[in-house]
């Protein structure tokens, strides 16, 4: 697939950026030095660092969020797990990601996004922001009919999020409801979804329970994940 430049994003580091003229420890240098901030396909070797980028921005605390729940031992859906990558000279760095997960929301299909992430340093430049619109227009044009997330409101709430398209909806955890949002990608997708909302992403490890029970389970929807998520 092919990546978006950000042009506005292609920001020339400033005088403001670095040390001043004049100033102890100016270099002239720097003010020719230019990075490129590209949303991608995040690509298997990006994993150790997607990690490091959530552990520095949620700690360990992560793995503990209802969300974990129906993201762990899953794979993320098909062309939605982006990567916001600057490129220097030098090489290449992690700077932003955001995933999206097959949900069935009720009886609907859904996708679950998270974790979404940018680099400290990174911040309030426009990442987040391109990052979402990417992922969106992404799971729009596969066909996808909603997008599920927790997160707060007033940061998705620009993106078209919305508590109220939840009301229905339960979680396999607690779940702050101000915080629990949704968005239809396609009309009405969300009016039907009432109920407990399952993982239904291709599992990692899809002979688990073969191995556990001595059963041949289908491994999407295996009952025993859904329990050991709850
Ligand atoms: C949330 C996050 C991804 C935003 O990334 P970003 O690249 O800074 O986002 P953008 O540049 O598109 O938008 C920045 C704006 O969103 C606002 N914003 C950031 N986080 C916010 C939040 N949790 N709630 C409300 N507004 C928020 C910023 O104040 C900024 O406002 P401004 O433009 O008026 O200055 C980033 O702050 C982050 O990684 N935070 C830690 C991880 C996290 O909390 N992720 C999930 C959020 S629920």
């Amino acid at each position: 697939m092919t990546s978006l430049l950000l042009n506005e994003c292609l920001f020339d580091k400033t005088p403001q950026q670095f040390p001043f003229p004049g100033f102890a420890g100016f270099n002239p240098a720097s003010l020719e030095m230019s990075s490129t901030i590209v949303i991608d396909d995040e690509r298997p070797d990006e994993v150790v660092a997607r990690e490091a980028l959530l552990d520095q921005a949620f700690g360990q605390a992560r793995f503990e969020k209802t969300s974990e729940r129906l993201r762990e031992g899953r794979y993320p859906a098909i062309g939605l797990s982006l990567v916001a990558r600057e490129v220097t000279k030098d090489g290449e760095t992690l700077v932003g990601t955001v995933r999206l997960w097959h949900v069935l929301a009720g009886l609907v299909p859904c996708l679950l996004l998270g974790p979404l992430a940018v680099s400290g340093e990174h911040r309030s430049l426009g990442l987040g922001g391109k990052l979402m619109r990417e992922a969106i227009r992404r799971a729009k044009d596969l066909g996808h009919a909603a997008i599920l997330l927790v997160g707060d409101a007033p940061y998705y709430a620009k993106f078209g999020f919305s508590p109220n398209l939840t009301t229905r909806l339960d979680l396999p955890g607690p779940v702050d409801r101000a915080r629990f949002l949704g968005l239809e990608l396609s009309d009405a997708a969300l009016a039907q979804a009432e109920g407990l909302v399952l993982p239904t992403g291709a599992l990692l490890f899809p002979f688990a329970n073969d191995l556990r029970f001595g059963t041949s389970l289908p491994p999407a929807l295996a009952p025993s994940d859904w329990q050991q998520a709850a």
